[in-house]
């Protein structure tokens, strides 16, 4: 079979192999990989500020974003041939601390855990692969390969779940949302709150491309400019990973604000900020400011319930731009229009 693989380190061994097809374990299931996402994740474990190859490999099957149908499934694991499935990205650490013990290996503490596609396994952007039929979601065949948004979709449905969380240490009725950054985390940001019944402002720096008729079809506010918003936000869910973006917008939040952060920001440029403005803002607001990685099951299956109840249409415009296998490394040069590449597997 063929797979997108990636030496991490070493951007130019991005290509794809021809492997072994995967032999399931006692109890997995042998999935045939239709889509496979591309995320800025995926450049990083490239060029490596992330990204491990597992033990005694010479390369990674890249990819963490999934959807693929059920070949093989094992009578008792739930699972039937013919079923969409997206895969979990991250496996509790072996120790487990107590956090993966809990099943929230989202908040894993010591950081040996391992991720699918990233940190020491092989990802879904191959064939064929297998799964554990417990980090296996189900993907209802009305999404069929829509399942692929399952993933960014979860990270989404947790940084929601964490905004609800904090929301609970005090009286807490947010009206109004400012997402910032219209790429697929924050449009799928944007979903969500639509879906919570929440006024919805999106910010990003293009003015043309599918952007701006995207949030305006959610019944969302498009703005470009965060010193222009003219309101303040009870909750931000940030998705550039722009350190001058988070600074400006936590200068302009409303009291008992909750932000989010889900972006992670690229290279090692500095900003100067405002430390003793944005400090008083923070404490005499009583704001918080969080950040926000991966997911648990709890937050997979929210995701697919959001996912289904969506426009299916609006979903499929979310992907730009499908790339043939053996073409995929171009998904690494997109353009500010682009929002979700895949990667056709078959
Ligand atoms: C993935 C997360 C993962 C994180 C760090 C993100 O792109 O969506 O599941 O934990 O990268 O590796």
């Amino acid at each position: 079979m063929r797979a997108a693989t990636v030496v991490p380190g070493d951007p130019d061994s991005a290509g794809v192999s021809e492997l072994p097809g995967p032999t399931p374990q006692p109890g997995e299931l042998l999935v045939e990989g239709l889509l496979a996402g591309m995320c800025a994740t995926d450049r990083e474990v490239a060029a490596s500020t992330h990204g491990v190859l597992p033990p005694g490999h010479d390369r990674l099957v890249l990819f963490h974003e999934s959807v693929g149908r059920v070949l093989h499934a094992p009578a008792i694991s739930g699972f039937h041939e013919g079923d969409f499935v997206a895969g979990v990205v991250r496996r509790p650490d072996p120790k487990p601390c107590g956090a993966c013990a809990a099943g929230e290996w989202d908040f894993c503490l010591n950081g040996e855990f391992t991720e699918r596609g990233i940190k020491g396994l092989d990802g879904f952007g191959a064939q064929r692969w297998t799964v554990e039929p417990r980090f296996a979601i189900p993907v209802p065949a009305a999404l069929g390969e829509l399942g692929v948004l399952t993933e960014p979709t979860s990270v989404v449905a947790k940084a929601w779940e964490q905004v609800e969380l904090i929301g609970r240490r005090s009286f807490f009725a947010p009206r109004r949302v400012l997402v910032t950054g219209a790429g697929p985390i924050g449009l799928l940001a944007a979903l969500l709150a639509v879906q919570q019944g929440l006024e919805v402002h999106v910010l990003d720096r293009v003015d043309d491309g599918p952007k701006p008729d995207l949030v305006a079809e959610l019944g969302a506010t498009y703005h470009r400019d965060v010193m222009a918003i003219g309101f303040e936000p009870d909750v931000v869910v940030e998705a550039t990973g722009s350190g001058e973006v988070v600074f400006e917008v936590l200068q302009r939040t409303a009291r008992n604000a909750i932000t989010v952060l889900t972006g992670i920001s690229g290279g090692d440029r500095t900003v100067p900020i405002p430390a003793g403005a944005i400090n008083n803002e923070l404490v005499l607001d009583n704001d918080v400011v969080v950040g926000s990685v991966n997911a648990n099951l709890r937050h997979y299956r929210s995701a697919v319930q959001a996912l289904a109840a969506a426009d299916p249409e609006w979903l499929s415009s979310l992907i730009t731009r499908r790339l043939p296998l053996d073409k995929w490394p171009d998904g690494f040069s997109g353009g500010p229009h682009d929002i979700k590449t895949v990667v056709e597997l078959q």
